[in-house]
């Protein structure tokens, strides 16, 4: 039975017997069967059924230039007609690997010494911790190696980028995080702030903590922090002005590597090229992915600094080889489609696209900052929040959490609209390319969608 009650279509029931889905509750999705998606155009997708929805989320925070792109299909048929594989190992090397490396150092938000390419997020920062490791080795510092990351961080899923998170569905059953990954708090100040503080006071407690927590560890143990601008998926957390700056302090102060995590702000998401640019973080490498390539091909990249290429370089010399690579890590296809993703983005400006219409996106959200149900609406360029509340003056959270939110993301799905709940949290994170028409469209249903979840949960008596 299909959620609606209907019996299970021909793919749906194919999926239930042969599939296990990533974030999916597995006796959940043996009733009620997957939304098959068929097709995709500009910021639409069509399911199996031909209904059409707005995107809202670019599948998953990645496909920045909406679906079906001529120019990126065009530029993936090219590539593969002429060299549909080729790897970067033992020094060999094709045109499209050395173009994006040269475009990403162009555009970065930092002095970049070196790309390493992989193919997702997850191992983007993998490939940062060994890294971190690697560099330590190679100064002599054999003993500097944990890794500060923060609670409600969103790092990946493989056994080091998973322990990164800070996320309770990330660790739970999988008997992570892997020692040597500690977790810092979240820059998250409607709900964290304490009563009479400033943001900026929140911000300067954030960094006294931490200090705090690397001072307990011995600092000559601490190797770096790693953060995204934005947390993307553990709810659109949007950091205090301040907050970077005085983490950057206490960062440098210990000597420490720091991280940024660009897999969801790279590439405009913000209003610029970068997160670090939006949010005053200075890092020493970062990590990139996602809309690198908009998604038409997996792709990820971490870009490093020259203090850490040039040891790198030097103790690959002494151990023989540099002991780390993935086969697909560089595939051609997707570098090739990542410099035709950034000449489409610098091209048809995208950043100034972005820019344009964030202001347009946040009055979307704040109209609604007011309704009885919701606690705080946070956006940043084009990635956005409403979070959910029984009681917004105490940032209250609900008996149940994920209900409701689970809720409206459904009432806004039958209103045509694909969105995501984090929790209580409703996130909005459209192609970057959407007009001002299309945003009307994607929050259109919205006023309404809140109504009927606040009328259900009063009902089931989910408002406290
Ligand atoms: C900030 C951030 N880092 C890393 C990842 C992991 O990327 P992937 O799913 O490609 O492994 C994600 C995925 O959403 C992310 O949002």
């Amino acid at each position: 039975m299909a959620m609606d009650g209907a019996p299970l279509t021909n793919a749906q029931a194919r999926d239930v017997e042969a599939l296990l889905h990533p974030y999916t509750n597995g006796v959940q999705h043996r009733k009620v069967g997957p939304h098959v998606i068929e097709a995709g155009e500009g910021v639409y997708v069509y399911d199996e059924s031909g209904k059409r929805f707005v995107e809202g989320m670019a599948g998953l925070w990645c496909a920045g230039l909406g679906f079906g792109d001529a120019e990126l299909i065009d530029a993936a048929r090219e590539q593969m007609g002429k060299l549909p594989y080729y790897h970067l190992f033992g020094g060999r090397s094709f045109e499209p690997a050395i173009e994006l490396a040269e475009k990403i150092k162009e555009i970065a938000p930092f002095e970049v010494s070196k790309i390493i390419y992989q193919s997702s997020g997850s191992e983007a920062n993998d490939t940062q911790v060994k890294l971190a490791w690697y560099y330590n080795n190679a100064r002599g510092k054999t003993e500097k190696k944990k890794i500060i990351s923060r609670i409600r961080g969103y790092h990946g899923v493989t056994i080091v980028s998973a322990s990164l998170t800070g996320l309770p569905y990330n660790h739970t059953k999988f008997d992570l995080p892997v020692s040597g990954i500690l977790h810092a708090g979240t820059p998250h100040f409607w709900r964290e702030g304490r009563d009479g503080e400033s943001e900026d006071e929140f911000s300067t407690r954030l960094a006294a903590e931490l200090e705090e927590l690397i001072l307990r560890e011995g600092p000559d143990t601490v190797a770096a922090f790693i953060a995204e601008p934005v947390m993307g998926a553990g709810g659109v957390i949007t950091p205090p002005a301040s907050y970077f700056a005085k983490i950057a302090a206490v960062t440098k102060k210990y000597d420490m590597l720091f991280i940024d995590d660009e897999v969801i702000c790279g590439f405009g998401r913000t209003g610029n090229w970068f997160g670090a640019t939006t949010f005053g973080m200075e890092p020493t490498s970062m990590s990139m992915a996602k809309q690198l390539t908009a998604a038409y091909a997996p792709l990820s990249a971490v870009a490093i600094n020259r203090d850490m290429a040039e040891a790198i370089e030097a103790q690959s010399g002494e151990v023989g080889t540099f002991g780390h690579g993935f086969t697909y890590g560089g595939h051609p296809l997707g570098c090739a489609i990542g410099v035709k993703t950034l000449e489409i983005y610098q091209r048809r400006d995208i950043v100034g696209h972005v820019r344009k219409l964030a202001p347009v996106f946040r009055a979307h959200l704040d109209r609604h900052a007011d309704h009885p149900l919701v606690g705080e609406a946070r956006a940043a360029g084009l990635m956005g929040g409403l979070e959910l509340s029984p009681d917004k003056a105490s940032a209250a959270t609900f008996r149940e959490p994920g209900k409701v939110g689970a809720y409206l993301m459904n009432e806004m799905l039958k209103h045509g609209v694909i969105l995501r709940a984090i929790g209580d949290t409703l996130a909005f994170c459209p192609p970057m390319v959407i007009t001002e028409a299309e945003l009307d469209e994607l929050f259109g249903p919205l006023g309404a969608a809140l109504d009927a979840t606040h009328a259900w949960a009063k009902a089931e008596g989910h408002m406290g």
